[in-house]
């Protein structure tokens, strides 16, 4: 079928400051923040919706576009407008196709820009709620990604539970899972974080890691008690990441913690149509000047202005002003991050060093 995503351009302000594009283009990339459901573009979601039948509350492209300039009085309403939005514009997908399109529509993209690696996350519940079978959505991803191999792309699946619905629910999607274990690598937690702290989540999350899951929560931006929501996730849910994680730098002792555990922080600099530049840049900066594992992140490609993680990437190097060595290092830090064997993830890092050893070489 044609490809979904063909009618979008990516928005770049204008105003945007970007730093060596060139060298960003070819290097080795990996991405581990990324809801499959985020990725869906104005022109995907008309595309669909007309194919399901679907009438959307929109009367164009451009109308969709409109809506994603995002804004709330403090960072816990703004992610709840942005969820509105986020959770609206997933309704239309219905089949195992249209997983498996938004799948590949995102991974050949990825193969566009040399995002080699993906680690994609996915929302069943809201899907099996609305009566999608929960073998469509993972059929339907399992077949996108397999497609994908063939364009160089390797991606895994991150299964989330939407912390705003009922624990019980979320009980139900690991036992729906049981039949695909095979094909899931990961268990996180994202959606509204306002008033569903990770303590909420205990009994899921040790059951989780009993079945042999990798788990990962977001810790979102600014959230009230982000600092002390990260501490949960890392000692009573046990995470081996957290997404987003940002707020880490406010605490010294937490920093030292996430540096001895190594673990890796899966950060987010999107912006809106109306931003001027990438967000949270001097946090994500003093992340990397701290030499934690922090990486850079899309989070959801086709809601906001910063696109995909290719496209984003020029201008968080102007703005966090980083070197060739230290978007190289970032990159490094998600392959070291990523849920692969250790042979895989020494194999991609290999291949960033030796990116960087030639591009130095060639301009000596
Ligand atoms: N779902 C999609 N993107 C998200 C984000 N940044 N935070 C929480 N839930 C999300
Ligand atoms: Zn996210």
């Amino acid at each position: 079928m044609q490809r979904l995503r063909d009618s979008f351009t990516f928005r770049k302000s204008t105003t945007l400051k970007t730093a060596h594009e060139e060298f960003l283009k070819s290097l080795p990339k990996a991405e581990l923040h990324l809801h499959i459901e985020g990725t869906l573009t104005p022109a995907q979601k008309c595309a669909i919706a007309r194919r399901n039948g679907i009438k959307l509350p929109y009367e164009s492209e451009a109308d969709i576009l409109a809506a994603q300039n995002y804004i709330g009085k403090d960072a816990a309403e703004y992610l709840k407008n942005f969820l509105a939005f986020y959770n609206e514009g997933m309704k239309i997908l219905r089949t195992a196709q249209d997983f498996r399109d938004i799948a590949l529509d995102h991974l050949r993209v990825c193969g566009a820009e040399n995002v080699r690696y993906a680690e994609i996350s996915f929302d069943p519940q809201p899907h099996t709620d609305r009566g999608v079978a929960f073998g469509a959505i993972i059929e339907g991803l399992r077949a996108g990604i397999d497609e994908a191999k063939a364009l160089g792309v390797e991606a895994q699946l991150i299964m989330c539970i939407n912390r705003d619905m009922p624990v019980d629910s979320a009980f139900r999607m690991l036992e729906d899972s049981k039949p695909y274990r095979d094909r899931i690598i990961g268990f996180g937690l994202d959606s509204l974080e306002e008033g569903n702290p990770p303590t909420k989540f205990l009994d899921l999350y040790a059951k989780a890691r009993s079945e042999g899951y990798r788990l990962t929560a977001h810790c979102d931006v600014d959230q009230t008690d982000a600092v002390a929501h990260i501490r949960d996730c890392l000692d009573l849910l046990k995470v081996e990441r957290i997404d987003h994680g940002i707020n880490c730098v406010e605490d010294e002792r937490l920093v030292d913690q996430l540096l001895e555990r190594g673990v890796c922080l899966t950060a987010c600099p999107t912006w809106r149509p109306s931003d001027t530049m990438p967000r949270r840049m001097d946090r994500i900066r003093v992340m990397h000047e701290r030499k934690l594992k922090v990486t850079i992140n899309s989070d959801d490609p086709g809601l906001f202005a910063s696109g995909t993680l290719g496209a984003m990437l020029p201008a968080v190097a102007a703005e966090g002003r980083f070197s060739e060595e230290d978007l190289a290092q970032l990159m490094i830090n998600a392959f070291e991050g990523a849920w692969l064997p250790r042979e895989r993830r020494d194999a991609y890092v290999e291949e960033v060093r030796d990116y960087l050893a030639a591009w130095k070489r060639a301009r000596i």
